[in-house]
């Protein structure tokens, strides 16, 4: 045995190779753990171990790894068994030097071929993606694009429904970017007043309106090296389009209230859930800003045209508010697979997200099955009623002088809250300083106040 294995190595001498000789299975088997070797010659005669042992272990260690095995005349059977189990190829002994170098080359070629094969394969269906989750076709597409674009300093602009992961996308691109270390900044120009949205992205310096007690450095400054995100960008005043085409034009902002030009570094990617080109033609959005942004257009498909991305997404979901909620939901039965599967989630991963949340919060148990799914029909999302639905949402809360009953004033409130938030529960829950599961059952007493036909005061 070893001074067979003595000339084996010899044998190999004249390869570029790093050989290591082993004289048992278990000894091999710690090699092989300590040196992730491409190649393994094993003969499956050893003092301590079954031969196909060895192998079987080698191969479920790393099934890329190419064994040749080493037999004697009379031990075809065995050599056979060993092919069946996954080996590459094997000798019959007596060999000379060819022919063990040469089975060697192409086992190793073989290993080569292997690891691009996986690396293709895993750049194929990549399943995570900084933030995204969803092995789909169409998410592979987005993510070789985001991939591509990072490099570059080219803008992109992110179209797609509501929840679809726009914003996930304009971080994906930052993180992947060689500017990943300098700053994000995500400006929504929906959420802001109109009238606050220039010193927000420009700046402002003392005393340039009432209220400017000091100089303020905007988005654009902010950005600086980095990345600014202009998130739901059709809904910035058309005066204001022509201020941001200088800005990306020239890379200078000109913080308001002050004669001074500074010079900035940044990438910018914009977002809007709208058809930007329909906004073009309807006057509402300047066309010579769309196509200064839009040199890279990246669309996020519907999450219904993803196929099993919703159910890889829920299952990921489920785990995540089942620890956070310390809940032992596992789960999903197999019907509650299908229901998520069939629906169309006009509220996208959004949606997807207040859904499970929804299940989590309120039920426990090992498996969610279908009775615990809220209602999923509404537009927005099933889980919350539509505003002005069934009950007046009252924007009167500041009516001087009326008092109303608390538990109203906190369910318009929630309401409300959920309205500006598009529907986003964790946000509206920041915006009440409270924990998302309190609006999660109000929202379902609510549901069931109003099946029973029971009063409002429900909760
Ligand atoms: N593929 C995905 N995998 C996991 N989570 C996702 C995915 N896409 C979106 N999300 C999550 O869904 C939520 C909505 O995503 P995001 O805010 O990026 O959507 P959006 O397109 O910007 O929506 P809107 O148009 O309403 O602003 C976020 O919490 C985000 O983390
Ligand atoms: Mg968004």
């Amino acid at each position: 045995m070893a001074p067979l294995a003595k000339l084996y190595v010899e044998f190999l001498r004249a390869e570029a190779l790093e050989v290591v000789q082993c004289t048992r299975g278990g000894e091999a088997l710690d090699a092989a753990a300590a040196s992730s070797p491409d190649a393994v010659i094993l003969d499956l005669k050893l003092p301590d171990m079954d031969g196909l042992e060895v192998l079987r272990a080698l191969h479920a260690r790393d099934p890329a790894v190419s064994v040749v095995i080493i037999t004697a005349h009379g031990s075809i059977d065995l050599a056979v068994e060993a092919m069946r189990l996954g080996a590459f190829d094997f000798i019959v002994k007596p060999f000379n030097a060819d022919r063990l170098n040469l089975t060697l080359r192409n086992a190793l070629e073989r290993r080569t071929l292997a690891r691009m094969v996986e690396g293709y394969r895993k750049d194929l269906d990549r399943g995570r993606f900084h933030g995204f989750i969803g092995s789909s076709p169409d998410m592979q597409a987005v993510y070789r694009t985001i991939e591509s674009v990072a490099a570059s300093r080219a803008n992109v602009f992110i179209t797609g429904e509501s929840g679809t992961g726009k914003e996930v996308a304009a971080q994906a691109i930052h993180r992947a970017s060689p500017r990943r270390d300098g700053a994000f900044i995500a400006l929504n120009c929906a959420a802001i007043p109109k009238d606050l949205l220039e010193s927000e992205i420009f700046g402002h310096v003392r005393g340039a309106f009432t209220g400017a007690t000091g100089d303020r450095p905007g988005a654009a400054l902010q950005a600086d090296g980095g990345t600014l995100f202009l998130d739901e960008i059709c809904e910035m005043p058309f005066d204001l389009q022509s201020k941001l085409l200088r800005f990306v034009q020239t890379g200078t902002v000109n913080p308001v209230g002050s004669g001074r030009e500074e010079r900035v570094d940044v990438r910018f990617v914009a977002a809007t859930n709208r058809d930007p080109l329909a906004e073009v033609q309807a006057g509402r959005f300047r066309e010579d800003l769309y196509y200064r942004l839009h040199v890279i257009p990246l669309a996020l498909p519907p999450l219904r045209d993803r196929g099993g991305d919703v159910i890889e997404i829920a299952r990921s979901f489920l785990v995540d508010y089942a620890r956070e909620e310390g809940k032992a939901l596992t789960a999903f039965s197999p019907e509650v697979e299908a229901r998520l599967r069939a629906h169309d989630w006009p509220g996208n991963v959004r949606q997807l997200q207040n859904v499970v949340r929804h299940v989590v919060v309120l039920n426990d148990g090992p498996q969610v099955t279908l009775d615990m799914l809220p209602p999923m029909g509404g537009p927005e999302t099933g889980a919350i009623p539509r505003a002005g639905g069934v009950l007046p949402v009252a924007d009167t809360l500041e009516e001087d002088g009326a008092v109303r009953p608390l538990w109203q004033v906190e369910r318009d409130m929630i309401r409300k809250a959920l309205r500006l938030s598009g529907d986003d529960v964790p946000r509206a829950a920041l915006m009440l300083e409270i924990s998302p599961s309190t609006i999660y059952r109000k929202l379902q007493q609510w549901r069931a106040a109003e099946r029973g036909g029971a009063g409002e005061e429900a909760a």
